[in-house]
């Protein structure tokens, strides 16, 4: 069901200086900031050969990357993504299968502008999952 990874997503404890050090240290094209209000977080998108990463910073107050810095002051890991044809189709078959799906459990659209849902990282080894429909 799943494809390709889509990105790999890192909380940063400091965008300019972890934007800085993709670009100048690991010689990644590295992105502009751009602010997902919705989202509670800033992000810098990094493309890669075969692959991006995504920085995300909090942005206002209720961010949901703002508890996971405060437990991971250095930043980590926050997701991965994995793409699917049929993001609907996919939802059905995780809670058949049992897995949650975060929030809602319907998909929202995410910060490339296509649909994403998170399955609750419990479910997945302690690693959340974002699937989005490409
Ligand atoms: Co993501």
């Amino acid at each position: 069901m799943i494809g390709r990874l889509n990105h790999v997503a890192i909380a940063v404890p400091d965008l300019e200086a972890a934007s800085h050090q993709y670009a100048a240290m690991l010689g990644a094209n590295v992105g502009a900031p751009q602010d997902e209000p919705d989202h509670g977080v800033t992000v810098v998108f990094i493309e890669l050969p075969n692959t991006k990463i995504e920085l995300l910073y909090p942005l206002g107050e209720n961010s949901p990357i703002q508890g996971f810095l405060d437990k991971n002051p250095s930043g980590g890991i926050h997701h991965v993504c994995y793409e699917v044809e049929d993001i609907g189709a996919a939802s059905e078959r995780l809670k058949s299968e049992g897995a949650r799906v975060l929030g809602t459990g319907d998909p929202k659209i995410g910060a490339h502008g296509k649909p994403v849902l998170f399955l609750h990282p419990k479910d997945f080894n302690g690693c959340l999952i974002e699937l989005e429909e490409v």
